[in-house]
């Protein structure tokens, strides 16, 4: 999707096939709308007035009004004008947008941005409405036996019309949130894709093609003896069951030396100056091993790669935007899988780090997997390090599909993530992460158990983490429950993309 900004006075003589405009409720127009209406003599007042509420996310296509140059005006419901906010603004854009897929048109033009919100200045209602675009676009087809292509959508470009003075800005936030979608499509796909063929070879693949397209980008895929030679016992005893080969990723952005320059603060250190590293999990399929999961929704356990893959399209978009820092991925991919091979609950293994782990459950194998990826970072000397797991069903319990879980012991880096979350709509809540809960770890033959029994388990999981985290800033995301959506929309949603695209953009404006 191609998005670009226009600056017109005279909204109605604006030439499109679908023209957006505002409608709050109670009949209250925007700007826009209340131009349209002027032109046409009162066709949008009366429309409203007789069958629009403007609920939120509600539209209604009007066409061939009189006076109007665009063939289409679509009517868009922003809910009460004195609760306006970002989330409508977002919704209305993806309700804007499924009217223009629906009506077959190629290009559209939309004036959501451009009407004021408070607290938002035109930079962010540009990104939001860029990502909810993208969004509302995207279309799974890879594995059907013939993809209709009659059912992608035929929208190809949407025109912003802003204030004269935005321009600039309205240009920079489509530019990033064009950006961001484009990292979560990468990211859905992924997620979407079945585990036949999205395996960890796959997901290597993925990330080599990724750094072909994006020059500045380097990639590393270790098999199965690299990673044998670093220690990586923890990760391994998962990928020991399974017939598919294990692959560790290491992508590297290293932001132009002379951006790096300009935008290194004199004398101020804000965490130090190494990398951001994130760090994915990548189960491509979780069986739970020898602690076999029940039948009835196994199957999406296939999304158990969607940290992995909101590296992924993290990489994407930065890449695409250009930082001007270095940011460091890491993948730990593997199945767990039951066989003669598998990993038992008993087992001892040898963590990298040189930890032992007694393996109660083989079900807990995202822990097993992300421990040694997280002695891995050490080695940047990070400025902060993120993980990013679908790695716990207590964490679905404890915050449903609303909000990724946020465990940290490091206040700043919480706020920084939870603020990245807001501004980004891709919302974070935070756990608690004390050491009280560390005792229901113990074993009594290893250093550590992988499991800590049912209470508090997304927390225990954090805990066994962050053993293994103590040498750098550290923050873990359990996206078990916002990384995709069950039911009938059954699918990956590419968050925590804008979430962590937020992070990194916030880090940039803050060092600038
Ligand atoms: N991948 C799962 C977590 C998961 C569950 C993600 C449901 C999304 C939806 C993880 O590997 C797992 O199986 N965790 C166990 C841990 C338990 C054995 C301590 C769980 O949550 O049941
Ligand atoms: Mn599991
Ligand atoms: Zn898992």
């Amino acid at each position: 999707m191609e998005f670009s900004t226009q600056t017109t006075a005279s909204l109605h003589q604006l030439k499109t096939a679908a023209l957006g405009v505002g409608i709050f409720a109670d009949g209250v127009l925007s700007p826009a709308a209340d131009q349209i209406d002027r032109a046409s003599d009162g066709a949008v007042r009366a429309v409203v007035k007789s069958e629009f509420r403007a609920t939120v996310g509600e539209s209604l296509v009007l066409r061939n009004l009189p006076g109007v140059a665009a063939q289409r005006v679509v009517l868009i419901g922003l809910g009460k004008q004195e609760e306006y906010k970002a989330t409508a603004l977002a919704s209305g854009e993806r309700a804007f947008i499924a009217a223009c897929v629906k009506a077959n048109v190629t290009e559209a033009a939309s004036s959501l941005a451009s009407l004021a919100m408070q607290d938002v200045p035109v930079r962010a209602r540009a990104r939001s409405a860029a990502i909810a675009a993208g969004d509302a676009t995207y279309r799974y087809d890879a594995t059907f036996g013939k993809p209709d292509k009659d059912k992608r959508p035929k929208l190809k470009k949407v025109v912003h019309v802003v204030a004269a003075g935005d321009a600039a800005d309205a240009k920079t936030g489509l530019q990033e949130g064009r950006a961001i979608a484009e990292g979560m499509n990468l990211t859905k796909l992924l997620g979407n894709l079945p585990p036949n063929i999205c395996t960890p070879t796959y997901l290597g693949e993925t990330a080599k093609r990724l750094a072909a397209e994006f020059k500045t980008l380097k990639v590393e895929v270790l098999e199965r003896k690299q990673i044998e030679a670093l220690g990586m016992g923890s990760f391994l005893s998962v990928a020991r069951g399974s017939e598919e080969a294990p692959r560790f990723i290491v992508l590297r952005h290293p932001g132009s030396a002379a951006k790096k320059l300009a935008a290194k603060p004199a004398g101020k250190t804000s965490g130090g100056d190494g990398p951001v590293v994130l760090v994915g999990k990548g189960i491509t399929f979780d069986s739970g091993g020898i602690s076999i999961k029940p039948a009835a929704t196994m199957d999406e356990m296939k999304y158990d790669m969607c940290g992995a893959a909101s590296v992924l399209g993290t990489f994407r978009a930065l890449a695409e935007l250009d930082l001007p820092f270095e940011v460091v991925g890491l993948i730990a991919s593997c199945e767990n899988m039951p066989s003669g091979k598998a990993l038992k609950p008993g087992d001892v293994v040898t963590s990298m780090a040189g930890h032992t782990i007694e393996v109660l459950n083989t079900d807990a194998e995202g822990r097993l997997v992300l421990c040694d990826a997280l002695t891995y970072a050490e080695r940047f000397k990070p400025a902060a390090v993120i993980d990013i797991a679908t790695l716990t069903g207590a964490c679905v319990v404890a915050l449903g599909h609303v909000n990724t879980g946020l465990f940290t012991q490091d206040d700043d880096l919480a706020d920084s993530l939870l603020k990245a979350g807001r501004a980004s709509l891709d919302t974070a809540w935070r756990m608690p992460l004390e050491d009280a809960y560390q005792e229901q770890l113990k074993s009594n033959f290893a250093d550590i158990a992988n499991i800590g029994g049912p209470p508090g388990g997304s927390v225990t999981a954090a805990c066994f983490l962050s053993r293994f985290t103590k040498a750098y800033r550290w923050a873990h995301l359990d996206i078990a429950g916002t990384a995709w959506k069950g039911g009938k929309e059954k699918g990956a949603t590419g968050r925590p993309v804008p979430l962590l695209v937020q992070y990194l953009l916030d880090r940039q404006a803050s060092r600038a």
